[in-house]
């Protein structure tokens, strides 16, 4: 259904031929910024955190396995020694995130701010795509967990370090899969109804909150200089097909004929997290698609009533499983 909605959305076939308006070479001297990836162990987060210390930012790879987060860590040092050969000594460190439990979250957030480290960059990329429907730690259906309410619970414990770390930026990354949620948009009242969606929808649901949840948030920074803009990826060849292509078996041939490299797939969240541009240019609140190119989201994500019941009902969420 959700891939359907998708195909007649008129906006879907754009992402392919949108030009490249970003690249590694661009991406300023980041010496002395310290950012967070949420999923940085591999795929498109590990990609980003590469990018970003390779201009010698201070990376915490906020992660569910610590054992992934350090092989990553081993991995990225070896690899920006060879990419980036005049880089000061990568700064990497593991923050130990499990999205899929707000409690962990609101620790992993307060561990990190009991550092007293400043926090120029929040990149919000970890996501889980068409899993079986399954309850989180907390009660709620994992796609929504994960995708959306861990990363509520992580940004907003966070914010007040964002804002004193000012120029900052937010960064989420959706997806065009926000384009296929069923009529609605988002029905709160059936969320834990596993008869009301399907895992594809489901998929869809929870990365149309990760633009209104950025929308949303970007309202509430206006006069800061916080950024936060949301983007769509790009179709990138990565570990994030393991449940679609048990559900789909076409899923694996697609990826491998048309999905682009992490490093490509990186490059929208690079240009929102680091670009001179994004400040220049006051960009706040918007969607992007590959290479850092602007687009209109659906008109559900547009939403501003949306936008705000999505705040109104994540908070009321957080306040009833772990308290204010
Ligand atoms: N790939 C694409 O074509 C595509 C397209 C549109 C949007 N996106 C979005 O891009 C983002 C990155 O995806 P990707 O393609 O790089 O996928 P990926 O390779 O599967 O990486 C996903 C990351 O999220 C982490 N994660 C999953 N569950 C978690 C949890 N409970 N707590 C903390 N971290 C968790 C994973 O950790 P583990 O390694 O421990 O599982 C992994 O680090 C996602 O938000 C995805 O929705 C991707």
């Amino acid at each position: 259904m959700m891939l359907m909605n998708s195909f007649r959305q008129p906006k879907f076939w754009k992402t392919y031929f949108t030009p490249n308006r970003y690249s590694y070479d661009q991406i300023p001297d980041l010496t002395g910024k310290v950012a967070i990836v949420t999923g940085a162990n591999t795929g498109i987060g590990y990609a980003t955190t590469v990018g970003l210390a390779g201009q010698g930012a201070h990376v915490i790879l906020a992660c569910r396995s610590k054992e992934r987060a350090m092989a990553a860590i081993e991995r990225a040092k070896k690899e920006i020694k060879e990419k980036y050969p005049n880089a000061p000594k990568p700064r990497l460190e593991f923050l130990d995130l499990d999205l899929n439990d707000m409690r962990k979250c609101r620790d992993a957030a307060k561990s990190f701010l009991e550092r007293g480290l400043p926090l120029h960059i929040l990149i919000c990329n970890s996501g889980i795509m068409v899993s079986p429907f399954e309850l989180s730690a907390d009660g709620i259906e994992t796609q929504f967990a994960v995708n959306h309410m861990g990363h509520f619970v992580f940004t907003t414990t966070l914010l007040d370090r964002i804002k004193e770390s000012q120029p900052s930026r937010i960064v989420i990354v959706s997806s065009i899969a926000h384009e296929g949620p069923v009529s609605g948009g988002i029905d709160f009242e059936t969320l834990n109804d596993p008869s009301k969606s399907d895992n594809v929808s489901r998929y869809g649901r929870s990365k149309l909150a990760n633009i209104l949840f950025t929308k949303a948030l970007a309202r509430r920074m206006a006069g800061e200089h916080v950024h936060v803009n949301v983007l769509h990826p790009g179709y990138v060849s990565t570990e994030l097909i393991r449940f679609a292509k048990d559900k789909f078996g076409f899923v694996q041939w697609v990826t491998n004929m048309i999905g682009v490299t992490p490093e490509m797939g990186a490059l929208t969240q690079l240009y929102l997290a680091t670009s001179p541009e994004v400040e220049s240019q006051d960009i706040r609140g918007r969607y992007f698609i590959p290479i850092a190119n602007e687009l209109q989201p659906t008109a559900y994500a547009q939403d501003e009533e949306l936008q705000e019941k999505l705040w109104k009902f994540s908070e009321e969420l957080v306040r009833e499983k772990i308290g204010a």
